[in-house]
């Protein structure tokens, strides 16, 4: 079976001849029925390339074919076929949850009690039927998100990008929209998913495509991809306030591969981690690899009690996503 997306050498550079290549020419093809992560820090290309792909920013090159149809000179066509959730809200705040599903449904050219048939399986598949005649104003985070994805999902797409949909909301909601992508799926849409967060690429996905400066840097499961980083144990720390000296000396320990702040880098959301930030050191999750994780750890607290830190928390584990990403640019993801 032919994928149902073909993403070929997709490109973005933002105001050239200067500006920002923020996507540098991706391939990639997903298969139908498959829940597919980009999984990639803030400012990786994340939602510059799910822009391209839904037909809302014109590539600079390339193109995506979409069951079928090229996003570029089939516009119409291809986005028949997909449901869009974009990562910023996109309703009307004094609205109802059902006034806001109306009204994109009218715009999606439903009618009449097809639309009404509809807007009810949207309210109830978002759990949103209780509080679907209240304005959207007065709804949590969590709940104008279930609006924003309802409204993708109105014109039953057979495929579904949803652009970090769990960014800033309380874990119920998390919780809830994650079930909802997995119920989806489970009804046979094809799954396009992005995150910043590796336990919910680990969680819903098949197959995850890891994401940096606009680079697709590894591909494939999840199994996969922890093979990548090879027999190595990924040790969490948490040292409140860690000053940068003593990032070096854990560095420097022998049998550590790789010390990293998890965070965002310098807090300016651009994700290249290449600074650690203040907020990144107040908050102080350590990510280490090491060949053996417990063989480090007398030293690793050696260090920490030296410098007359506290040590919040520490935990081994096997790979994950997060190791593979830390393994591959040397930098840590927030999680
Ligand atoms: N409209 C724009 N004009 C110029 N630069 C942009 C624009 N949108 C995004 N960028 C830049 O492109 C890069 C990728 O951004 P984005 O696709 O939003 O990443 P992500 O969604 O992974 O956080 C960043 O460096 C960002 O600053
Ligand atoms: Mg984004």
């Amino acid at each position: 079976m032919p994928p149902i997306i073909e993403i070929r050498k997709l490109k973005k550079h933002f105001n050239p001849p200067d500006g920002v290549v923020a996507v540098k020419g991706i391939d990639l093809d997903i298969m139908e029925g498959e829940i597919f992560s980009l999984l990639g820090p803030n400012g990786a290309g994340k939602t510059t390339a799910i822009s391209m792909m839904s037909g809302l920013l014109t590539p600079t090159d390339g193109d995506a074919i979409i069951a079928g149809h090229s996003i570029t000179r089939e516009t119409m066509a291809a986005k028949q076929a997909i449901g869009v959730v974009p990562q910023e809200l996109a309703i009307y705040p004094t609205l109802t949850a059902r006034q806001n599903l109306n009204f994109f449904g009218k715009m999606y050219g439903l009618r009449g009690r097809d639309l009404k048939q509809r807007v009810d399986e949207v309210l109830d598949f978002t759990g949103l039927a209780d509080r679907a005649n209240d304005p959207v104003e007065e709804y949590s985070g969590g709940m104008k998100r279930r609006v924003n994805i309802g409204i993708g999902l109105l014109h039953r797409p057979q495929i579904v990008f949803l652009d970090e949909p769990t960014v800033a909301i309380d874990p119920q909601s998390r919780r809830n929209i994650l079930d909802a992508v997995k119920n989806l799926n489970a009804g046979g849409m094809t799954v396009l998913y992005t995150t910043h967060y590796m336990e919910e690429a680990q969680e819903l996905s098949n197959r995850v495509g890891i994401i940096d400066h606009g680079e697709i840097i590894a591909l494939g499961t999840q199994d996969e991809l922890t093979r990548m980083v090879g027999e190595q144990d990924t040790v969490r720390l948490t040292v409140p306030d860690v000053p940068p000296e003593v990032l070096d000396q854990l560095r420097a320990l022998d049998g550590v591969t790789h010390c990293q702040l998890a965070g965002d880098g310098n807090g300016n959301g651009d994700g290249n981690g290449d600074n650690d930030s203040e907020h990144d050191r107040k908050n102080g999750e350590i990510r280490l690899l090491a060949g053996d994780g417990r063989a480090v750890l007398p030293d690793v607290i050696q260090v920490i009690n030296r410098a007359g830190l506290s040590l919040r928390s520490i935990e081994i584990t096997e790979p994950t996503l997060e190791a593979v990403f830390l393994h591959l640019t040397g930098r840590a993801l927030r999680d």
